[in-house]
C-alpha cells in the first residue's frame, strides 16, 4: 500500500497546480502498479526524449501544455542527446526544417526548468549524485553509469516518469531503489583479456544477452577505468536490460557483505569474438564486405570524454580523413576540447567534434550516410534498427584506419 507524506497528497489533490498534479499522478501510478510502499525524494534526475524525430508535434505540444500548466523542474534536471547539433546544425548538412522544431523541443524543455545539457554523460558535466544516494535517470548508459561506478539509485525511467520526477522531486520507492535488488544474481568470471575500449563494448554485449534483466558481478577487470565502465555498461543496457553491475575490487557496492546472492548463476567470458560477429552482422542487408566503403566514423557513444578525443587525436596522427569523422560529445566537453586544443586538431584532419547530438536519433539519412564504422557496442547495436545505416563494429584503431582509408580495414 503506497503511503504519501502530507505534502506528496497536497501535490496529488492539486494544491501546486495542474502541472503538479499530472506528475504526481504519473509517479503514484507507477508506484501503485510495482508495489512502492513509499515515495523517495530524489537529487537529479536525467530526462531523455529529446530528438524531434522520436517525439514529433505531438510530443513537443505535450511538452508546451504541461509547462503551459505550471509544471516546473524543482531538481537537478539535465536532458538527453538531440538530434542536430544546436550550433552546427547547418555545416554538418541537417536541414532547417528538423533543425528548428529540435530547437523548439529543447526550448520546451528549459521552459520546464530542464538544463539543456544535450548529452547521454550528465556525469561528465556536473549532475554526479553521491552513493546512496535516489535519482531518476532516464537513458539506459546514464542509468547504467549511475547505479554501478557512482553507486546511486535509479529505475530505468522512461521520458515521462523521468519529467515527472523532475517536477516533483520523488519517484517511487521500488527496484533498485531498494538494497535486495541491488544483488548480483549473475557472477561473470572474465578469462578473456579485456583491454581496449571495443573489448569492454563487446563483453557488455555478450554478458546484456546473458543477464537480461538480472545484476552482473565481474571479476577480473580490476584495473579498468570509468571510461570502460561506461561503454561496458552502455553495451549490456542495450543487449540486454542490465541497469546495475558490480565490479571487483572497483564499483562502489562491490565489496559489501552479501552483494552476491548465494543463489547466483555463473558465466565463464573465455572469447569475444562472437560479439564482434554479432555486432558485425547488425545490418539490414547482408554483412558489409571487408573492403566495403565507409561513410561515416562516429566515435563518442556514450558521448565522448577528454581521454576519447585524445586517443582519436593520437591515433589520426595528423592524417587527413577520407571519410566523414564525427566525435559527439556534451557542449561543454567540447568546449574543454577546445580549449586542450583537441577540436583544431581533429579539424586538421578533416574531422569534427559535435556537440548536442547522438547518431541514434538523428534523421541520418537526410545526409546521405549508408555505411558507419563504430567502436561503439550500443551504437552498433542501434545504428541498424534505428539509424537505417549499415554498420561496422571494431576497434578504435581500426575505426580511425577506416576514417583515414575510407574502407574498413582487412
Ligand atoms: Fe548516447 Fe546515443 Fe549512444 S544517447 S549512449 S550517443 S546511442
Amino acid at each position: 500500500m503506497l503511503k504519501l507524506s502530507a505534502e506528496e497528497r497536497a501535490m496529488l489533490d492539486g494544491g501546486f497546480g495542474a502541472g503538479v498534479r499530472k506528475a504526481m499522478e504519473i509517479i503514484v501510478a507507477l508506484g501503485r502498479i510495482y508495489g512502492a510502499e513509499q515515495l523517495v525524494p530524489v537529487s537529479s534526475v536525467q530526462v531523455a526524449g529529446v530528438s524531434y524525430r522520436n517525439l514529433g508535434e505531438a510530443g513537443l505540444e505535450f511538452l508546451r501544455d504541461w509547462a503551459e500548466q505550471g509544471a516546473r523542474a524543482r531538481v537537478t534536471a539535465t536532458l538527453n542527446p538531440a538530434g542536430v547539433d544546436l550550433r552546427a546544425w547547418r555545416e554538418l548538412g541537417f536541414s532547417e526544417t528538423f533543425a528548428r522544431r529540435q530547437a523548439a523541443v529543447v526550448e520546451a524543455y528549459q521552459r520546464l526548468g530542464v538544463r539543456p545539457t544535450c548529452t547521454c554523460t550528465p556525469y561528465l558535466v556536473g549532475n554526479v549524485p553521491r552513493v546512496g544516494e535516489h535519482v531518476a535517470w532516464a537513458e539506459s548508459s546514464a542509468v547504467s553509469y549511475a547505479n554501478s561506478v557512482l553507486g546511486a539509485r535509479t529505475n530505468r525511467e522512461g521520458g515521462p516518469s523521468a519529467l515527472a520526477a523532475a517536477i516533483t522531486g520523488r519517484t517511487a520507492a521500488y527496484g533498485l531503489h531498494l538494497d535486495e535488488n541491488r544483488r548480483a544474481r549473475l557472477r561473470v568470471s572474465v578469462r578473456s583479456p579485456v583491454c581496449t575500449l571495443s573489448h569492454f563494448g563487446a563483453l557488455g554485449h555478450l554478458v546484456g544477452k546473458m543477464a537480461r534483466n538480472r545484476v552482473p558481478y565481474f571479476e577480473g577487470l580490476e584495473g579498468c577505468s570509468d571510461t570502460d565502465l561506461k561503454v561496458l555498461g552502455a553495451a549490456m543496457a542495450a543487449s540486454g536490460a542490465v541497469a546495475l553491475y558490480h565490479v571487483a575490487g572497483v564499483t562502489p557496492e562491490a565489496d559489501q557483505p552479501g552483494i552476491l546472492a548465494p543463489d547466483h548463476d555463473t558465466l565463464v567470458v573465455e572469447d569475444l569474438a562472437p560479439a564482434y560477429a554479432a555486432l558485425n552482422a547488425g545490418s539490414r542487408e547482408p554483412a558489409l564486405s571487408p573492403v566495403e566503403a565507409i561513410d561515416l566514423v562516429w566515435f563518442g557513444c556514450p558521448h565522448a570524454g577528454l581521454v576519447e578525443i585524445e586517443q582519436v587525436v593520437r591515433l589520426l596522427d595528423g592524417r587527413r580523413v577520407r571519410t566523414a569523422l564525427w566525435i559527439t560529445t556534451a557542449r561543454q566537453v567540447l568546449e574543454q576540447a577546445e580549449a586542450a586544443g583537441l577540436v583544431v586538431a581533429v579539424e586538421a584532419c578533416g574531422g569534427r567534434v559535435v556537440a548536442d547530438m547522438c547518431v541514434v536519433v538523428a534523421p541520418m539519412q537526410e545526409l546521405g550516410f549508408r555505411t558507419v564504422a563504430t567502436p561503439s557496442a550500443k551504437g552498433a547495436t542501434y545504428i541498424p534498427s534505428h539509424a537505417g545505416l549499415l554498420v561496422r563494429y571494431g576497434t578504435v584503431e581500426q575505426c580511425v584506419e577506416a576514417a583515414v582509408t575510407g574502407v574498413w580495414p582487412d
